[in-house]
């Protein structure tokens, strides 16, 4: 089996997929739809970040492909409907950098509080201020977390460590974690909060979230984070309460119209404003994220090559057996509709194949068997398997 690994991915995931026994085959940079189709052909594994569209064209290109891991957060690069139709199983590392973020939201809490740029950049310009006028310990302020999921609950843990109280409010059902309170409303949280930060998912209506009416509510003097999406605040509100003093600062890591590259010039109405730290979504990228990216969906693609796992893949059932133990087991993707399972295991009766272990998960229109069985059985076998009207795919691994 042939692995592609595009985008300067991690050392680690060549290791793991090389552990696997696969041939491993890299690009530095991310390929066009034109080239993707070109290399795609006998590459039964992919992987890429955020820079490679694969689209539905690319994937029929594809005739051996078996996973795509995104070596990155989100999955909006990839066609899954497309992945679906054709059962490509499709894994991705949702939680590695959850720290990072929180580590610069922790970081920019503390900065702006003492308003430490302004003292940084005063003092690159000569001028020695040593008054304490603006500055504040953040030990005994209130943090008011809106999005309490995986983000917002660990930065809810760090902060109590260092002294803050902390709110939170979050429109589903979320276990309050150390002291932290849950507020019934977001102006609850607003009106109480002494620094409120961001740490919604990007599900279409949460676009402009936070404006006008929001910025409002807050204390005056108190500090605003947005580290989760660009299109969740209104920008322009946020500068007005900047620059009337209401708001005494803010740390803005994501934006709607992000630069492609270096060479593209950064525009914001936040530029140049005093106490706002602003930075080039850098949310999650840290080394240990990195390296946490390549290791997590590295070893998934491994355990899915090996031994059919596809625990936590963004868009298959997820099932896990444990590894097979002197038997082959077939990795048998489907339609979800009723009497499959009854199928397959109708098919090895008839050729008195017996069952060791059997697992089978479904989710949405596909189901998902892991089947163990002796190591003797007839070819036919595996050929009535792959006939079957709702087959999708069938792997046999040993
Ligand atoms: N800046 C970066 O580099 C960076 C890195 C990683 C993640 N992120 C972003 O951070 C955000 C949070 O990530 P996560 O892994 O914690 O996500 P998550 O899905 O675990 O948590 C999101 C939480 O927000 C809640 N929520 C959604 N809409 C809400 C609303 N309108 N009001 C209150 N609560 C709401 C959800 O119920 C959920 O608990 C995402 O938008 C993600 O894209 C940014």
């Amino acid at each position: 089996m042939k692995a592609l690994l595009l985008e300067n991915i991690h050392p680690e995931a060549r290791r793991l997929l090389e552990g696997a026994g696969l041939e491993v085959i890299e690009k530095r940079s991310a390929l066009d739809e034109r080239d993707l189709c070109a290399a795609l052909p006998g590459v039964q594994i992919l992987g890429l970040r955020s820079k490679t569209q694969l689209t539905a064209a690319a994937l029929a290109a594809a005739p051996d492909l078996l996973a795509v891991g995104a070596f990155c957060i989100g999955t909006d690069q990839i066609d899954l409907a497309a992945a679906n139709g054709v059962g490509i199983a499709v894994f991705n590392a949702p939680y590695s950098n959850t720290r990072s973020v929180v580590e610069l939201a922790l970081a920019e809490i503390i900065a702006m509080t003492r308003r430490l740029t302004e003292k940084d950049r005063g003092m690159h310009a000569g001028v020695w201020d040593k008054s304490a006028r603006g500055a504040h310990e953040v030990r005994g302020r209130t943090l008011g977390i809106v999005g309490y999921g995986n983000i917002g609950a660990q930065l809810s843990v760090v902060a109590e460590a260092l002294g803050l109280r902390v709110l939170f409010f979050d429109t589903a059902d979320k276990l309050a974690l150390g002291n932290a309170r849950r507020c019934l409303s977001m102006d609850e949280l607003l009106e109480s909060s002494d620094i409120v930060s961001l740490h919604v998912d990007g599900r279409p209506s949460n676009s402009s979230l936070f404006g006008e009416k929001e910025f409002s509510r807050m204390r005056p003097g108190a500090l605003f984070l947005n580290l989760c999406r660009g299109f969740v605040i209104d920008h322009e509100a946020l500068r007005a309460h900047l620059l009337s003093g209401h708001l005494a600062g803010a740390a803005v890591d994501v934006f709607v119209d992000e630069p492609r590259s270096a060479d593209e010039e950064f525009r914001s109405v936040l530029r140049g404003l005093p106490n706002v730290i602003l930075t080039p979504h850098i949310g999650g990228s840290t080394e240990e994220a990195q390296a946490d990216i390549g290791a997590f969906v590295g070893g998934k693609l491994a355990d899915f090559v090996r031994e059919g796992t596809t625990s936590l893949s963004v868009n298959l059932p997820h099932v896990a057996l444990p590894p097979p133990a002197g038997t082959h087991r077939l990795a048998h993707l489907h339609h979800n509709v009723p009497g499959v399972l009854a199928e397959i295991n109708s098919v090895l009766a008839e050729h008195q194949v017996n069952v060791e272990a059997q697992l089978l998960g479904t989710r949405g229109e596909l189901g998902y068997a892991l089947t163990d069985i002796g190591i003797d059985y007839a070819d036919t076998v595996v050929a009535r398997l792959r006939e079957m009207a709702a087959t999708v795919r069938l792997r046999v691994l040993s």
